[in-house]
């Protein structure tokens, strides 16, 4: 072991061998040549103006041509109504020397937005937009600005700080001529676009022509003089940049709000930071090894989404560009002048002081291309960002039970051995994972000969105790002409190139490696084809996939991932495309399971991410650290990629990096049990960790937790159902169901599931309670999920008791939960068990709950099988009912109990009334000291209709 791991030091010096996060790896916005300029800009001093002469209104959209003034370049906005309470600004060069980059449909957005009709005016300076609902956007002619009313009040303004950039193409100089830099930089004006004549406004005639000739070459050597305009280094890597500056920029600001979300990933708290004293929020897909906490440095994934909240609305912001993105936040107060001048031209508004987060949004290449999402409800906005880049599909029951990983399971007779240890152990467990090693040499889709030689074998004894396998594939193939994935994807010529034109060829696990081009749906399909068990020789349909390093991890490229000037088949470089390579990995993989078997969900797991990633699986938060401080972060971590649509996702439990002690892998696990993705993960280098191999007291703990998660899988089933039709995260942030609650706006250490579970994980060490803030009001109840108590505080602060074994979960009241409390090893297991309903009632005595239900596992749910069951509790009655008319679906669950907790008084009588109106009294108990009716064995089908009925 020990010379196997002095061979990685030596191979992957920086990436395996050091000990904490190599800042000087990544760039700083001051080494990012685009970045260091736009952050500069003057703020106020716009040179864009409308050209209204040329404004063209459409239906459902208008369209106008603006001036830099400073270069004469033009460019072309574009402003559309979308359907749902959404509108989009395109901006765009009016005339391109060549086009550039916007993601195909499908890639990113889902498909097509659908166009909603919109009323355009011009008034005077101004044009004013009416969108369907209540929604105004205005705009300034010179200098150009936008700003957007709601109900008459403003809530984002657009260019108000003069912020906009769009370096236009243009061709690059030859060497520098020796006469000096003013003949290079009229060369280059000769390639610039000029306007046609019949478009110059009428006010910049002849007279000014020397003046304006002076500004443009003073703009123009301004923008592309700089140091690291046509050529770029670090650290010893240098960027070609064959099209020069192509950044683009714009200032959004959100007056009357105080908070904004999401921009994921960062290891850093959920409402998002003022930048004034960092570097700005990066987007740029990175493999940052042992990355650190509370810092606006990127990660592995990005979605260019944020979302501003306050008392009345959310709206969000859906920046379009998959190219690298810095992102400057700033908290300052509205400008009075601004609101005072809105306020006389809608009628209403106000001119007092209000708070307003300033952003700044930086691409190095692309186009602006913007979503503003209207709310103005939280989940009004979730479901106008889902409709826009899709939702997460319904996963396999199996896939949100638990799973177990290690970097690496050894050997067929250590999976079995593991397997085993599960049930001896009485721990359900439903996925084995493999890790890297498993392969032939890291060369995926094969099994090392020695130790996975009777691979179908494994995954069968595996699948025969209900459970699944997954095993690891990753998208750099090794470059061995013997290993036939990498040969066929060479000689079909579906790699990525370098500048020069060769296969792009770079370090990673395997050493030497090349890239698939998954830009192209017909690598893409290859890709799935490997998928096929005829293919994947040793896979069988119950291995699922994890997708790693799909960044992606270059060890030996620049800021370890790929270089910016490497060339996708369609000429692209990769610099426009980044932030998506990861999400079309993750895609393919997601279309070759389907391929395999297009009736049984697929699951994939992968690491980058990008907006739209969602539609194809679970993601990770990747490397982190067996720390308090990593346990802690990753409930922000989480709720910020949930709200941006990453909601099947998770943290690797026990943490990836180091040895956690006893105590912190227990209250790592109890987290994890309540979030959306569980699944423990660990190091190769670090100790054997599964439960068993800890003190009694631990192991039982832990066991405890992981069959919470178990009991609970109904009620996760069901909101990842919801999921998929509504889209929206299963884990939220408090605000998502109490938006005018202010307390609640920063409030990161506690969250949601669902509409029903409030859950505070410990993160502290040694911790054995704390306050926790009860949101609601008077009328508001939370009752305690252990002693099924409410809480006695309504709306604010209560001390909560966390000793070891307990993790500070609560039951809303008015809400009615179901579990499934027997015991299994694996999810699938429990298919037909009864039910226990938990009633939690609120203070009129009432709750309602829901349950989904269908075969766990394939689409034929999207045929209508499937059952959908409402439970409404009011009046002492409980009510089953069907509230999916045309599904239909069978199952032999019953129900075992109903829990009813803050009961008053002891009922006379307990009856069900039968689909058949047949009546039989059931057995009961009351304990009047603690308020908790418990009815015993109602003995009738869950996806039947009944009323059980309480006589007072
Ligand atoms: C990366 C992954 C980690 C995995 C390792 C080996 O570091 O993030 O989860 O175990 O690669 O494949």
């Amino acid at each position: 072991m020990k010379i196997f791991k002095l061979n990685l030091c030596f191979i992957f010096l920086s990436y395996f061998c050091v000990r904490a996060v190599d800042r000087a790896n990544f760039k700083t916005c001051d080494q990012s040549g685009f970045c260091k300029q736009l952050r500069s800009m003057e703020k106020g001093n716009s040179p864009y103006k409308l050209l209204l002469n040329t404004l063209n209104i459409q239906k459902d959209s208008l369209q106008v041509d603006l001036l830099n003034n400073k270069n004469n370049v033009k460019l072309v906005l574009k402003l559309s109504g979308i359907r749902d309470n959404i509108f989009r600004l395109r901006i765009t060069e009016k005339d391109p020397l060549k086009p550039r980059y916007e993601p195909a449909i499908g890639d990113v957005l889902d498909s097509e937005p659908k166009l909603e009709s919109i009323t355009v005016k011009r008034e005077g300076q101004t044009v004013k937009v009416n969108l369907k609902n209540d929604a105004v956007v205005i705009l300034d002619e010179s200098p150009f600005s936008m700003q957007v009313l709601q109900s008459g009040e403003p809530v984002l303004l657009i260019n108000s700080r003069g912020l906009l950039r769009f370096e236009h193409t243009r061709t690059k100089p030859e060497a520098e001529a020796p006469q000096g830099i003013l003949s290079t930089v009229l060369s280059w004006f000769s390639n610039s676009p000029q306007p046609a004549d019949d478009e110059v406004p009428v006010e910049e005639n002849a007279e000014n022509e020397n003046h304006e000739k002076e500004n443009k070459e003073e703009a123009e050597k301004k923008e592309t003089d700089e140091e690291g305009v046509w050529e770029e280094s670090f650290k010893g890597h240098t960027d070609s940049k064959p099209s020069g500056p192509q950044a683009i920029g714009l200032d959004f600001s959100f007056p009357g709000f105080e908070n904004v979300y999401g921009i994921p990933e960062h290891a850093d708290s959920f409402a998002l930071k003022s930048t004034r004293d960092t570097d700005p929020y990066r987007l740029y897909n990175l493999d940052v090894f042992e990355y650190e906490l509370h810092n606006p440095m990127a990660l592995y994934g990005s979605v260019p989404l944020m979302y501003a909240h306050n008392e009345k609305r959310t709206i969000g912001l859906f920046w379009l560009n998959t190219a690298e993105t810095w992102i400057d936040i700033g908290s300052n107060t509205a400008d009075k002048n601004m609101l005072s001048k809105l306020a006389t031209f809608v009628g209403v508004g106000s001119s007092d002081e209000m708070p307003q987060v300033d952003t700044h949004w930086m691409s190095e290449s692309g186009i602006i291309d913007v979503f503003f999402l209207l709310g103005p409800k939280p989940n009004d906005a979730f479901r106008q960002y889902g409709s826009l880049t899709g939702t997460t599909p319904l996963p396999p029951l199996f896939s949100i039970a638990y799973h177990q990983c290690r970097w690496n399971y050894n050997d067929e007779e250590d999976v079995q051995t593991v397997n085993e240890g599960f049930d001896t152990h009485d721990i359900p467990m439903d996925v084995i994972w493999l890790d890297i090693e498993h392969t032939n040499g890291k060369r995926y889709f094969t099994w090392d000969g020695a130790k996975f030689s009777h691979s179908v074998d494994m995954i069968n004894k595996v699948a025969a105790r209900g459970r699944k396998m997954v095993t690891i594939v990753d998208p750099h193939l090794k470059r061995d002409d013997n290993y036939n994935v990498h040969s066929e994807c060479r000689s079909k010529g579906y790699y990525i190139k370098n500048k020069d034109g060769n296969d792009y060829d770079g370090w990673c696990w395997p050493g030497s490696s090349s890239w698939p081009d998954f830009f192209k749906p017909e690598v893409r399909e290859w890709w799935a084809g490997k998928f096929l068990t005829s293919e994947y020789v040793g896979s069988t349909h119950d291995l699922f996939t994890w997708n790693d390093m799909n960044e992606p991890s270059v060890f030996n490229g620049p800021e370890i991932t790929m270089h910016k000037d490497a060339k996708h088949l369609d000429g692209n470089e990769h610099r426009h495309v980044h932030n998506l390579y990861g999400t079309l990995v993750h895609r393919a993989t997601f279309e070759g399971q389907l391929k395999r078997d297009p009736n049984q969900r697929p699951f994939i797991l992968s690491r980058a991410f990008f907006a739209g990633s969602q539609r194809y699986g679970a993601v990770w938060t990747g490397d982190n650290m067996s720390e308090w401080g990593h346990l802690k972060i990753s409930v922000p971590m989480l709720l910020s990629h949930g709200i941006t649509g990453i909601s099947f996702i998770g943290a690797d439990v026990g943490g990836f990096f180091k040895n956690p002690d006893a105590e912190l892998l227990t209250r790592w696990y109890q987290a994890g049990a309540y979030q959306p993705f569980f699944r423990a993960h660990a190091h190769l280098d670090t100790r054997r960790r599964e439960p068993w191999l800890f003190d009694d007291k631990y192991k039982n703990i832990i066991r405890d937790a992981i069959r919470a998660r178990y009991a609970l899988l109904p009620f996760w089933y069901t909101l990842f159902y919801h999921g998929e039709k509504e889209g929206g995260p299963v884990m939220k942030p408090l605000w998502v169901d109490f938006p005018k609650q202010k307390e609640t706006f920063t409030i990161d250490d506690q969250y949601l599931i669902g509409s029903v579970l409030m859950v505070k994980p410990v993160t502290e060490q040694g911790s054995s309670g704390f306050r926790m803030f009860f949101p609601g009001d008077s009328t508001t109840e939370w009752y305690d999920i252990y002693s099924k108590q409410p809480v006695k505080t309504h709306g604010g602060y209560e001390f909560v008791s966390a000793p070891l074994e307990k993790v500070p979960v609560f039951q809303r009241g008015g809400t009615i939960l179901p579990r499934k409390n027997r015991i299994r090893r694996a999810s699938i297991l429990a298919k037909d068990d009864p039910y226990t309903l938990t009633i939690a009632l609120d203070q009129n005595g009432s709750a309602v709950g829901d349950l989904y239900i269908d075969d766990y596992m394939t689409h034929e749910y999207r045929q209508n099988k499937y059952t959908l069951r409402k439970f409404i509790y009011e009046n002492n009655m409980l009510v089953n009912k069907n509230i999916s008319p045309m599904s239909q679906f069978e199952t032999k669950s019953w129900l075992e109990k109903i829990e009813i907790l803050g009961m008053k008084s002891k009922p006379i009588s307990v009856q069900v009334i039968g689909e058949d109106k047949s009546t039989r009294d059931l057995e009961f108990n009351f304990e009047p000291s603690k308020q908790v009716l418990t009815i015993r064995k109602p003995d009738v089908n869950i996806a039947q209709d009944w009323i059980i009925s309480l006589r007072r």
